[in-house]
C-alpha cells in the first residue's frame, strides 16, 4: 500500500489520489446527508436480513444496532464530522460506524451496493416526503372549505376572457380550488405506489451470490414489494420524475391562486385583503402593501417545473444500469419537495387570512351586465328561440350602456321595446341574487348547491 488514495473505501486498485477539484466535484455529502435517516433505516432492516439468513453472525447484527444508535445520536446532536473525503452520506455513516464497531461494520455491505442502497434511500426519503405533502394538502383543502364555507351565498363577478360573465359565489369559486388541489393528492397518493418499492438486492445491477431475503427487507420497511429487476432497480428514477411533475402541475394551480389573490388585493379590484403578515411594504413608498407571498409562490412555479426538466434531461439518455449522472436526481428532488412543502404550509395558513370585501365584488358585478345570460334564459322560457332571445338581450344590453345604467334598472317599457314577451316578473331573474338562486344544480353556484358542496367536500376529505 502506497499511497493516500487508500483513504477511499473504493481506492484497492487506485494508485494516485483523485485532486481536491474532482473530490469536490463527485462528492454529494453535503446534499445527500439529509437522508440519513432513511439511509441508517435501509442499513439496520438489509443487516437483519444478512443475521437472518446466516450471511452475518447474530454478534455482528449486535454490533451493528449498538453503533447505529451511536452514530444516529451523534448526527442528530450535530456532533459527527461529515467529510467530504467520504463523498457521500452512506459511506460517511459506514465508515463511522466501523470506527465504532470494528469488523461488523466492514460487514454490514456484504451483498450490498451503494447503487441499491443509494435507490433504496431516495425511495423512502421521497414516501416521507409524499406523506407529508398529502398531509399538508389536506389541511390547505380544509381551510379552503372553511373560507368557502364563510363566503357561500357572497356574490361576486365570475370571468370569462377576464371580463365580467355571470354571477358566483366567492364560496364556489374558492371550491374551485379545493378540486383542483385534491387532483393533485391524487397525483401524489399514486407516485406513492410506484415509489414504494424495494429497489434492496439489486446489489451493483446485477444481483448478489448471496442467499438473500428481499421480501423480508421490503416488509421491515414498509414498502409494499420489491422491484422486479436489478437492473431497472438500480437505474430508474422515473418515480421521482413522477413525483415532481405532481409538484409541477400543484404549483401550477397555486401559481393561478396566486394571480388571483395578487389581482384580487390591486385597490382597482379590492375584493379581497390578505393579512399583514403575508404581506411585506416598499422601504421607499410608505403606503405599500404588497402581497408577497402569493407572488412568490407565483415566481418558485417556475422553479419546480425547473427541476422537472432537469430530471427528465439527466435521465433521457442513460444506458442501462447505474451511472454517476444519477447522483444529480437529489438536488431537483429536495428543491421540489422543500418548495411545495413550504407554500403548502404558509398558503394552508394564509388562507384563513384572507378578508373579503363583499361590497367591491357588489359593484364589480353591476358594471358588467352579469345578469344578461339570465335574460336571455328567460325570454327562452318564455318561447323565443335562443339565438333571438341572444339578440334581443344584446341590444338591451347597448341601450342600458347608453343611459349608464345595469339591465334591471332598465323600465319595463324599455325592456318590452326590445322583447314584447318580457312580463314583470322579469326582475326577479335580473337581480344577482335570483340569478346564483337559478343555477339550482349540482356544481352549479347556488348558494344552497354551494353548501351541499362544502358539506361533500367535508365528508371526502375524512375518507
Ligand atoms: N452518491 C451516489 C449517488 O448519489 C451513490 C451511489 C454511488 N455508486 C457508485 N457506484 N459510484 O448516486
Amino acid at each position: 500500500m502506497t499511497s493516500n488514495a487508500t483513504q477511499y473505501t473504493w481506492a484497492g486498485r487506485f494508485s494516485e489520489p483523485v485532486s481536491d477539484l474532482v473530490k469536490r466535484y463527485t462528492a454529494s455529502v453535503d446534499f445527500d446527508r439529509r437522508m440519513w435517516r432513511q439511509d441508517i433505516r435501509g442499513s439496520l432492516a438489509h443487516a437483519r436480513m444478512l443475521a437472518r439468513q446466516g450471511i452475518i453472525a447474530a454478534a455482528d447484527l449486535a454490533d451493528i444496532e449498538r453503533g447505529m444508535a451511536a452514530v444516529g445520536a451523534e448526527i442528530e446532536s450535530g456532533a459527527f464530522a461529515w467529510s467530504l473525503d467520504l463523498e457521500d452520506v452512506h459511506l460517511n455513516i459506514e465508515k463511522r460506524l466501523t470506527a465504532l464497531i470494528g469488523d461488523a461494520g466492514k460487514r454490514l455491505h456484504t451483498g450490498r451496493s451503494r447503487n441499491d442502497q443509494v435507490a433504496t434511500d431516495i425511495r423512502l426519503y421521497l414516501r416521507d416526503a409524499i406523506d407529508d405533502i398529502l398531509a399538508l394538502i389536506k389541511v390547505f383543502r380544509s381551510a379552503l372549505v372553511d373560507l368557502a364555507e364563510k363566503e357561500a351565498a357572497t356574490p361576486m363577478p365570475g370571468f370569462t376572457h377576464l371580463q365580467v360573465a355571470q354571477p358566483v359565489t366567492f364560496g364556489h369559486h374558492v371550491l374551485a380550488y379545493f378540486e383542483m388541489f385534491g387532483r393533485d393528492a391524487e397525483r401524489f397518493a399514486d407516485a406513492r405506489k410506484r415509489t414504494n418499492r424495494l429497489p434492496l438486492g439489486a446489489a451493483a445491477l446485477a444481483g448478489t451470490t448471496y442467499p438473500i431475503d428481499r421480501e423480508y427487507v421490503a416488509e421491515q420497511l414498509g414498502f409494499d414489494g420489491v422491484c422486479e429487476n436489478s437492473l431497472d432497480a438500480v437505474s430508474d428514477r422515473d418515480f421521482a420524475i413522477e413525483f415532481t411533475a405532481a409538484c409541477a402541475l400543484l404549483m401550477m394551480h397555486v401559481s393561478r391562486l396566486s394571480e388571483e389573490l395578487v389581482m384580487w388585493m390591486s385597490p382597482r379590484v379590492g375584493f379581497i385583503q390578505i393579512a399583514d403578515r403575508f404581506c411585506t411594504g416598499s422601504s421607499i413608498m410608505p403606503q405599500k402593501k404588497n402581497p408577497d407571498v402569493p407572488e412568490l409562490a407565483r415566481g418558485k412555479t417556475g422553479r419546480v417545473y425547473g427541476q422537472l426538466m432537469s430530471l427528465l434531461t439527466l435521465m433521457k439518455s442513460q444506458p442501462l444500469a447505474y451511472n454517476k449522472d444519477n447522483q444529480e436526481d437529489k438536488e431537483p428532488l429536495f428543491d421540489a419537495v422543500d418548495t411545495v412543502t413550504d407554500t403548502l404550509r404558509i398558503f394552508a395558513d394564509m388562507a384563513g387570512g384572507i378578508a373579503v370585501r363583499p361590497e367591491a365584488m357588489k359593484a364589480a358585478l353591476t358594471q358588467g351586465f352579469a345578469t344578461a345570460t339570465d335574460l336571455a334564459d328567460y325570454l327562452v322560457k318564455k318561447g323565443l328561440p335562443f339565438r333571438d332571445a341572444h339578440e334581443a338581450v344584446g341590444h338591451a344590453v347597448k341601450a342600458a350602456e347608453q343611459k349608464g345604467v345595469d339591465l334591471p334598472q332598465l323600465t319595463l317599457d324599455e325592456l318590452k321595446a326590445f322583447c314584447p314577451q318580457v312580463d314583470k316578473d322579469v326582475f326577479s331573474v335580473l337581480t344577482v341574487e335570483g340569478s346564483l338562486a337559478s343555477r339550482n344544480h349540482v356544481g352549479g353556484t347556488a348558494p344552497a348547491q354551494v353548501m351541499a358542496a362544502i358539506a361533500r367536500a367535508r365528508k371526502r376529505l375524512t375518507d
